[in-house]
Parts: C-alpha cells; sequence; structure tokens
C-alpha cells in the first residue's frame, strides 16, 4: 500500500501529514506494508526542506520533519494506491493532473466528521497556524489509518464508500 499526501508547496502541510502519519504505521509495525510519501503541486519549492514553523511545531510533538519538496508527476497516479490532498483546490488540481480520474485521489478530512473539508494553508499565517494544522493532521491520519486494513486484502479501502 503506497499513499501520497499532497499540498501546494510540499513544504507545510503534506510533509507534517507525511511524518505523522510515518510514525502511525511504525507504531503499528506496518512500515513493511504500508509506504508514505508527499509531494506539491506546485514547483516554487523543489528540493527544499520543511519550512521552519513546520519542522518547530512538529518538533515540539516529538514529529520530525526531513522531507525535500518535490511537485507531483503523473506517474504518482500509477506509482501510489491513495492520493491524499490536504484542501479541495488541492484535490481539484490532483484530478486535473489525473485527466480527470478522481479515483485514487481523497480529501484528508473526509475520513472524520468535520464540516469543513480543507486543512488551512498556514503559510502567510503565523505560528498559530501550524499548531491547528498539526491537531487537524493528528486527527485525521489516525482516523485514515483506521481505514487502511493492509492485514486483510478482503477489507481493505482506499477511503470512505470505496
Ligand atoms: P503548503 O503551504 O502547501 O502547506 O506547503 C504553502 C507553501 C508555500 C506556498 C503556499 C503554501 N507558497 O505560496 O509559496
Amino acid at each position: 500500500m503506497r499513499v501520497l499526501f499532497v499540498c501546494l508547496g510540499n513544504i507545510c502541510r503534506s510533509p507534517t501529514a507525511e511524518a505523522v502519519m510515518r510514525g502511525l504505521v511504525e507504531e503499528r509495525g506496518l512500515a513493511e506494508s504500508i509506504e508514505i510519501d508527499s509531494a506539491g503541486t506546485g514547483d516554487w519549492h523543489i528540493g527544499k526542506p520543511a519550512d521552519p514553523r513546520a519542522i518547530e511545531a512538529a518538533g515540539i510533538r516529538g514529529v520530525e520533519l526531513t522531507s525535500r519538496a518535490r511537485q507531483v508527476t503523473e506517474s504518482d497516479f500509477d506509482e501510489f494506491d491513495l492520493i491524499v490532498a490536504m484542501d479541495r483546490t488541492n484535490h481539484e488540481n490532483l484530478v486535473a493532473i489525473a485527466g480527470g480520474d478522481d479515483s485514487k485521489v481523497r480529501l484528508l478530512r473526509e475520513y472524520g466528521d468535520d464540516d469543513d473539508l480543507d486543512v488551512p494553508d498556514p503559510y502567510f499565517g503565523g505560528q498559530d497556524g501550524f499548531e491547528e494544522v498539526l491537531d487537524i493532521i493528528e486527527r485525521n491520519c489516525v482516523l485514515l489509518m483506521e481505514e487502511l486494513d493492509v492485514d486483510d486484502p478482503d477489507t481493505r479501502r482506499a477511503g470512505p464508500g470505496v
């Protein structure tokens, strides 16, 4: 099972989701079965580490962000089983890259019952925005983890309603 988290710049939200989800996967002893990566729909920050504010906020919670930004490619749609967008704009852009095929693309906040489906973009705000992003990501990654039943292929689901 390969899961790709996607935001706009791949320096704030999706690297955070990647690291949080990897932690959950490792905690459950599933590192051999579930592979996690992240990417951005934009190309501005390719090759850069995560935003220092995201690194700081995650570090306080014992989560280390080590990823380098990369842009989503068409081949990601072949290589990953599930592509999890941080907000509805990312989702729209991903479906467009996939030529209109939304079969592998989900929103992180679909897995919970929050009214708001977007993980808010913290880039132009302050440090408290990064705290809020972490709260949302930690809560929803646990819910996503519950959906990924990798031990039993008969019950494996890519998301709600799949
Ligand atoms: P991210 O945040 O999509 O969560 O990585 C952003 C990072 C950079 C920009 C926007 C959002 N930017 O405009 O450069």
